[in-house]
């Protein structure tokens, strides 16, 4: 079984580059589907979940193909709006296709994209905000089909800011006459990408990134080449690599604004941040101080980067809490970093973390995504050996990790 092999105790320092955000680029390429003109994005890393996304749209007609770090994509040829099971099942975000048929067509089947390691994961709140605004989606058969040609826009409001759902409306209403206003929509940095790409396109839309977003139904797309933002979960994976290996490391290609609800926790335990207008110095002191934090959507701390956070926090003496308040089963790490040493309690969402000056290497399974980084991290500062497996997780959304860690001096190989 592939893994990865890592011997830890080494500070990491140099200069190491963050690729284009996986969650900008899903939500972008579910958009491209409005096309009916050649679409270029650029900066797009190799992820798995970005090849599932590639046949999601390859199945329903697109023509995608990959040009070094670009994706050039032909929405012409769209024959189908129907998403079998065998692809969604592999990925939630598949079922960001469907605002993007129904705006363009006016029927999707897309089969449910079932459970998840991290908590059910519904999708309650799209299906809701597609009725709300005018189309007719119901269940049947194990698909979610919607249909309908809305013929004004309407004022609707999110139960919850969800990331997906926001972003699966603002395409179903793209192309609604009218005005549509999004209230309690999620303010992730990723929308704000996404609305641009769209406008780029020639939708109408205003104030992603607020609460409150405005759209103005356009007939028509036309193709255009765009550039996706940098991906603040892997800025932020490396800058705790640079602090949990009390390193010294330049991140090139960060958005500033994006990561500071990570930077501002991570200062305060006394790391320190300096951004420069390239990219973000991170320098791990010897003596970091414990924390509490409380996941929250943006722009509070990202549950995204709770188990990396959970890692660093393991080797930092004195107690920590955390309140995971986004998913219900996003603690799948834990019995992982314990494996290694860690001394971390979970009650319900609460987790108490007694940091500890040293961690053992060990064999270890990544769950999922972000758990499997929490756990290269952990491996990095342990002593002796940590062998992670279940590498696909990881594959999902970190291009080349290892060879990135690599060239700023740790000690970690693949191995088959
Ligand atoms: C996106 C990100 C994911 C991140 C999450 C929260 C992508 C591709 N994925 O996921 O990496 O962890 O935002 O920042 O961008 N919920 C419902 N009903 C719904 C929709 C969501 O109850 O219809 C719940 C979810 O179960 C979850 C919470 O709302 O507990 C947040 O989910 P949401 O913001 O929708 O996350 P995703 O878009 O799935």
């Amino acid at each position: 079984m592939e893994s990865l092999v890592i011997k830890g105790g080494s500070s990491l320092k140099g200069q190491v580059k963050v690729s284009g955000a996986k969650n900008a680029i899903l939500p972008i390429m579910a958009a491209s589907l409005l096309s009916a003109g050649e679409v270029v994005l650029s900066g797009v890393p190799d992820l798995e979940d970005i090849k599932v996304m590639s046949d999601a749209l390859t199945i329903l007609g697109a023509r995608i193909k990959r040009e070094a770090d670009s994706l050039v994509f032909d929405g012409r040829y769209i024959q189908s709006c129907e998403l079998p099971e065998n692809i969604s099942r592999k990925m939630r975000a598949s079922n960001l296709v469907m605002g993007a048929l129904l705006a363009r067509f006016g029927f999707a089947k897309i089969a449910y994209s079932g459970g998840c390691a991290i908590g059910s994961r519904p999708v309650d709140l799209h299906l809701k905000g597609f009725n709300n605004l005018g189309y007719k989606v119901y269940e049947k058969g194990g698909f979610m089909v919607g249909e309908g040609k809305p013929r004004m826009g309407r004022e609707i409001l999110l139960d919850f800011p969800s990331v997906g759902a926001t972003e699966n409306l603002i395409m179903a209403a793209s192309t609604i006459p009218g005005i549509t206003i999004i209230r309690n929509a999620a303010r992730e940095p990723e929308i704000i990408d996404l609305q641009n790409f769209l406008n780029r396109m020639g939708a109408k839309i205003r104030g992603a990134g607020l609460d409150l977003i405005r759209i103005e139904g356009v007939k028509q797309f036309g193709g255009i080449n765009h550039v996706v933002i940098p991906d603040r979960i892997e800025a932020g994976t490396f800058m705790i690599a640079a602090a949990i290996t009390r390193g010294d490391v330049f991140i090139e290609n960060v958005a500033n604004e994006h990561i500071q609800p990570l930077a501002a926790k991570l200062r305060e335990i006394g790391v320190e941040i300096m951004p420069t207008s390239t990219g973000l110095r991170v320098i791990g002191s010897r003596c970091l101080r414990p924390t509490d934090f409380k996941t929250m959507p943006y722009p509070g701390f990202p549950t995204d980067m709770q188990p990396q956070t959970m890692a660093l926090l393991s080797t930092i003496k004195g107690t920590s809490v955390v309140v995971e308040t986004i998913f219900e089963n996003r603690y799948m790490h834990v019995p992982e970093l314990r494996r290694m040493g860690a001394e971390i309690k979970v009650e319900g969402r609460v987790a108490i973390i007694k940091g500890k000056d040293q961690l053992e290497g060990a064999s270890v399974e990544a769950s999922d995504l972000r758990a499997g980084a929490a756990l290269i991290l952990a491996g990095l500062f342990a002593g002796g050996e940590t062998r992670i497996t279940n590498l696909r997780h990881i594959d999902r959304g970190y291009e080349n990790i290892h060879l990135k860690l690599k060239s700023i001096g740790a000690d970690i190989q693949r191995k088959l």
